[in-house]
């Protein structure tokens, strides 16, 4: 590097199709991305080099060049805005690990470079041998007659997980060993005694009749020379188990009887290769496994167990039988995209109170502090062979202190231990979750608090955004949101995770999806759920109502459910700059918009509107012919701009077109002329504006008027899901940032606090899930785990810290930077974009306002400096207009506006709290 500069412009945080070091590619052009940092002012990216090598099998795991030539270089590429690239080389071999580096060339010359890995899948169904295995089925027949505390296996349909098992032996341990596995149903899979892999739940919920995912694990530690033993535990889930609040099994909708496919592959040093796949070879058995069901709960009869059969030099004699293969049909397997859930965090007992002695034993009641997705780990002590601890888990109590589960409706949510020889077992359920803060323990004498614990589970998404400001309340809404979202990403975006539901509602998806942006890097996750939103598409173009897609629940998109499949793709590309997001969906996008316009000419949403949901849960109603025709503008707008992106101006100019009319019709049905919109309601003010539909003489009329709205309501918020996301970004928009912020500090109901000051630890499914005056709401739908109404998250960022996107903006090239103190003291957000670190934050104190923003390399921002006296802005310490990097671009009423180039900037101004609001 003689004689170049010394690189202050570093790339980080390399990506392989947005995950880190992946195992498993199976996309053939994966996209490669990487972010930037710099402590320099101005520092920018110039142009960029990607090379790719293959790397034989043996190389070292961390080896940090690859072998010979690359299989892919891109050159030098002048391109200042790119922080990706899509694989162009030669085509990718299966179940081969790439070693990738990328150099980047900042705008002084200097260049800095970094590494990272990813490895290819089987790439397609050729490459696969393994055979579909099951149990004997005929076995699962003998069901047991049900046991105190135990559910009726027969009246349920349930049935016992099962294990299977094959010994094998290797000459020498293999210098590299991949387990490719799948499972129709749920599995666990270990390699002599323990674990293969860290995901929950495997392979996850997809319409299992279009797509079945298989996860890669590396095992390579796992296996030695010698006899080895690769097993597993097959259990229902979403594929023969319970789903939804459909009262069948879901062996109705997929299958009855769970089914594995694996392939362990053996690299050994001397270049020889070795696999084991499921075939009829296998032996199975019944496990202690009575029943597992996601939504009933997990039985364990330890009496039943045998220990040692995950290992070698176990004789699988007394009830094993051999496997039975049910097909060898391998085209519906794709590597999986997302990161799985996992086992993320645990959550210690706060308390334990001990309740009494009733039906089954002593009863212990344990409070997590926390309502959350997932199960608990016990050790239950002072056990006798035969003893029954029953686990029910939920999210409230009773005015009695007793657990309350009418809210779960048909899930029985409960998980049960029965003790085989001895005394103390470490008991946690494998195939279940529950959507709980309390637990309750029938059985055990007595209960120590550091004998339990939650154990938190979700999609291992990483958490990209982070929020603080100096209103503890506001903080404690910000942490319910970010629970909710961690509560319901599990496999799908679901909409609750404790009752018979847990399915993936489109509407609440697309809500929130701008704050779950924030939160965390959720490209990745989403991909994998737009497979099923496009999956579930009707030849007729008509998008579900959920993904994946179940029989029984109402088919046919509603307004702002099926346009989830517009919107999501839409917002992903903003938030990633990844436009495959936009590639891979307009063509549903597009069958989604002839589908309404075809059975809607006359360009008003009334017919085909499914179930039409409205503004659901909405204290006020707001017309429903409304809310339809405003979706069908949003949904056609966004249709035409992505073909716009992606080249294709026949589609763009057709859409926009129709766009354009529909606009046209919706002013003339829905809006005045002094700009009243029907139904005179927050959420029909909120959808006209937010989609740009009230014609611009009026807008300030309208403004106004959803304003007045907002204050005749205390000020407070009338709006259901459609609405609820929003009323702050539009009020913030109109100039009434003080109505955004008199919505987030109202206390009484229906508001965000009020549930945060009744004990909620999560976002409620509705505003008056529980009231002072008249307790809870209805049991028939009370979820205390919902993230619609948390959509408020997105302007917590935006809003309050200021750290946003400009609208035309994606992947975060051009900052929008326009915090709104309202009455805090300070806040502050970071955000992980894909381009790098955005932060602002800021602080007032004797009349001072100070406001930090920190720009990634490449990127710029229009900084709102809040301020009474634009003219006595400074920044570092020098008058703004002198600064270096800052371009005053104008004023608005309080806030100084600037242009600033990439780097940290520390403004101060006077406070504007005399002129802002
Ligand atoms: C779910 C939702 C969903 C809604 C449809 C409810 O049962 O919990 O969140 O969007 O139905 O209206």
């Amino acid at each position: 590097m003689t004689g170049h500069p010394t690189a202050t412009l570093a790339p980080h945080g390399l990506r392989c199709e947005h995950l880190a070091e992946p195992l498993g590619i199976d996309e053939p052009a994966p996209l490669l991305s990487w972010r930037l940092s710099s402590p320099r002012r101005g520092d920018a990216p110039a142009r960029h080099r990607v090379r790719v090598w293959a790397v034989p099998a043996d190389a070292p795991a961390d080896a940090s060049t690859g072998a010979g030539e690359p299989v892919w270089d891109t050159g030098e590429v002048s391109d200042a805005a790119a922080v990706s690239v899509r694989y162009a080389g030669a085509p990718l071999r299966p179940r081969t690990r790439y070693r990738w580096e990328v150099a980047v060339t900042a705008v002084d010359g200097a260049t800095a470079v970094a590494g990272s890995r990813f490895e290819t899948g089987l790439l397609g169904p050729p490459a696969w041998r393994a055979s579909w295995i099951t149990h004997d089925t005929g076995d699962l027949d003998v069901v047991d007659a049900p046991e105190e505390g135990e559910l009726a296996l027969a009246d349920h349909g349930l049935q016992p997980a099962v294990r299977l098992r094959r010994t094998f032996t290797t000459s020498a341990a293999p210098v590299r060993a991949r387990l490719y596995v799948t499972a129709r149903g749920l599995y666990e899979m270990r390699l002599n005694g323990r674990r293969a892999g860290d995901a929950e739940l495997a392979p996850g919920w997809t319409d299992y009749r279009d797509r079945i995912d298989y996860q890669v694990h590396d095992v390579t530690a796992l296996v030695g020379a010698g006899e080895n033993v690769l097993a597993a535990t097959l259990a229902d889930g979403w594929w023969s188990g319970y789903a939804g609040f459909d009262p069948r099994r879901s062996g109705a909708h997929y299958g009855a009887f769970p089914q594995l496919l694996a392939e362990l592959h053996l690299d050994h040093a001397d270049g020889g290769h070795e696999v084991i796949a499921t075939d009829g070879t296998w032996r199975t058995r019944r496990s202690p496994v009575r029943y597992a069901d996601l939504l009933k709960g997990e039985c364990h009869d330890l009496r039943r167990d045998t220990t040692g059969w995950d290992r070698p030099a176990f004789a699988a004699a007394d009830g094993w039988r051999p496997a039975q293969v049910t097909g060898t049909d391998h085209g519906l397997l794709t590597a999986s995209v997302a990161p799985p859930v996992r086992a993320v965090e645990e959550l210690p007992a706060r308390t334990v109170t001990r309740l009494g002695t009733g039906t089954g034993g002593d009863r212990h009641l344990v409070d997590f502090g926390q309502n959350f997705a997932g199960r608990v780990r016990l050790t239950a002590r002072g056990l006798t062979p035969g003893t029954r601890v029953v686990i029910r888990h939920g999210e409230a109590l009773n005015d009695d202190g007793t657990l309350y589960t009418d809210n779960l409706r048909t899930a029985d949510a409960t998980d049960v231990l029965i003790a085989g020889d001895g005394p103390e077992v470490v008991f946690e359920p494998r195939f279940t979750y529950h959507g709980f803060r309390y637990a309750e323990v029938t059985g055990l004498p007595a209960l120590d608090a550091a004998d339990i614990t939650g154990v938190v589970l979700h999609n291992d998404i990483p958490w990209t955004g982070d929020f603080a400001c100096s209103d503890p309340d506001v903080e404690r809404l910000y942490q319910a949101i970010r629970w909710g979202q961690r509560s319901n990403f599990v496999s799908v975006p679901t909409d609750c995770p404790q009752r018979d539901e847990r399915l993936g509602w489109l509407a609440d998806a697309q809500v929130f999806l701008p704050t779950a942006c924030l939160n965390a890097d959720v490209a990745a996750f989403f991909a994998g759920w737009l497979r099923e939103v496009r999956g579930a598409q009707s030849p007729g173009g008509a998008f579900t109502n959920v993904a994946p897609r179940m029989t029984g629940v109402a088919d046919e998109g509603a307004p702002g459910w099926g346009d989830a499949g517009v919107l999501v793709p839409w917002h992903l590309y903003r938030a990633y700059g990844d436009e495959r997001f936009l590639e891979r969906n307009l063509d549903a996008m597009c069958a989604w918009v002839d589908h309404v316009h075809r059975h809607n000419p006359d360009l008003v949403w009334r017919h085909r509107v499914g179930p039409h949901f409205a503004d659901w849960l909405a204290p006020e109603p707001t017309p429903r012919e409304l809310v339809a025709t405003a979706y069908f503008a949003r949904s056609t707008d966004l249709t035409a701009r992505a073909a716009e992106v992606l080249g294709r101006q026949d589609a763009a100019r057709r859409y926009g077109t129709l766009a354009g009319h529909i606009r046209k019709t919706f002013a003339e049905r829905f809006v005045t002329p002094g700009g009243r919109v029907a139904g005179d309601t927050q959420t029909a003010y909120l959808l006209a504006l937010a989609f740009g539909l009230v014609p611009d003489d009026v807008v300030p009329h309208a403004a106004g008027r959803l304003a007045e709205l907002v204050e005749a309501a205390g000020p407070g918020i009338t709006t259901g899901f459609l609405g609820v996301g929003l009323a702050a970004p539009v009020l913030d928009d109109c100039g009434r940032p003080d109505l955004a912020h008199a919505l987030l500090r109202r206390t009484g109901p229906p508001s965000w606090l009020y549930p945060l000051r009744h004990g909620a630890t999560t976002i409620w499914e509705r505003w008056d899930g529980y009231t002072e005056e008249r307790g809870f709401q209805a049991a028939a739908m009370n979820s205390f785990n919902h993230y619609a109404l948390g959509s408020i998250g997105e302007w917590l960022y935006q809003g309050v810290a200021g750290l946003g996107q400009a609208p035309g903006s994606t992947g975060y090239r051009e900052l929008l930077i326009r915090p709104r103190p309202g009455a805090l003291t300070w806040a502050r957000a970071a955000y992980e974009s894909v381009r790098g670190t955005v932060r602002t934050g800021w602080t007032r104190a004797d009349g001072e306002l100070r406001l930090e923003v920190s720009v990634p390399p490449g990127a710029t921002a229009i900084v709102h400096v809040p301020t009474g006296d634009p003219g006595g802005v400074h920044e570092s310490g020098v008058p703004v207009a002198g600064a270096d990097g800052v371009q005053i671009i104008g004023t608005e009423p309080g806030a100084l506006l600037c242009r600033v180039a990439s780097g940290d900037y520390r403004f101060t101004a006077e406070d504007p709290s005399a002129a802002v609001p």
